[in-house]
């Protein structure tokens, strides 16, 4: 196992005065799951942009599986294996499920008949066959959480960053949600990064966690440990007891 699979160095992000992340230094061990938590604003979103290049950082570096990517475009990172879905999901409304899952695969090269076998397997693995000819409009929170999997998947990932995971998603969808997220890990060997609120959802789901609060780590451990913190509790939980 390489327990830096993924590493930030000193990472810091400022959008002009504002300062999104400030001396991240984190590690990301291989075949793990790991949670990012912290408060609205603490810069979880802005961690994953930094990772994926989606922003440039002001200072530090990131490194994936020992190289260093600070200064690779997006394309290049997820070539290398890191993947990414986002808080709001983005699929083509107006295309089938299907079609979704085959825009990327058909865009890097693969012919239509490849791609749609291709697809046909990440939809299978995330359970949406039913679905598969549906427009993607018509899709539940959960569905298209879904569907950002499948999208995910056909990029060959070994790091995958899960941002708010649930949310949004109706409580009696969460369960097969998650457990296409388990699957990804057990049967795919993926790495997993997960930015989500619900704890009782990360004690289920993640091995160790990163607290972070106005751009800085100020708790990390195993995820119990991160949970039970007084500090996380006091700020995020708003913990009566651990405050007082
Ligand atoms: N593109 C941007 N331009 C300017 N400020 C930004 C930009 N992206 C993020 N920020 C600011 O950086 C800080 C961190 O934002 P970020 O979205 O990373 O937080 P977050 O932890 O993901 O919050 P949430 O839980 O609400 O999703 C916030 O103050 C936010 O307003
Ligand atoms: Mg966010």
């Amino acid at each position: 196992m390489h327990r830096n699979f993924l590493k930030t160095d000193q990472l810091t992000v400022a959008f002009g005065g504002i300062v999104a992340l400030s001396n991240v230094t984190l590690s990301i061990a291989e075949g793990r799951t790991t949670a990012i938590l912290g408060p609205n604003g603490a810069g979880k979103t802005t961690l994953f942009n930094a990772i994926a290049g989606a922003v440039r950082p002001t200072g530090g570096r990131v490194f994936f599986q020992g190289a260093d990517i600070t200064k690779a475009s997006p394309s290049r990172r997820c070539h290398s294996g890191i993947a990414r879905t986002f808080q709001i999901t983005q699929p083509f409304s107006g295309l089938s499920v299907r079609e979704n899952v085959m825009v990327p695969l058909a865009a890097g090269g693969m012919s239509m008949k490849q791609a749609r076998e291709e697809a046909s397997t990440y939809i299978d693995f995330v359970g949406l066959n039913a679905k598969a000819e549906d427009p993607a409009r018509v899709l539940s929170t959960g569905q298209r959480k879904r569907l950002e999997l499948a999208r995910a998947l056909s990029t060959h990932p070994k790091l995958l960053l899960l941002d708010e995971v649930t949310g949004g998603v109706d409580r009696p969808s969460i369960p097969e949600l998650l457990n296409v997220i388990r699957r990804l890990r057990e049967e795919r060997n993926i790495t997993i990064v997960v930015v989500e609120h619900n704890m009782e959802v990360l004690l289920g789901l993640a091995d160790d966690a990163f607290f972070l609060n106005r751009g800085e780590v100020i708790v990390e451990g195993s995820i119990a440990e991160v949970a039970d913190h007084e500090t996380v509790r006091r700020i995020y939980l708003g913990d009566a007891d651990a405050a007082a």
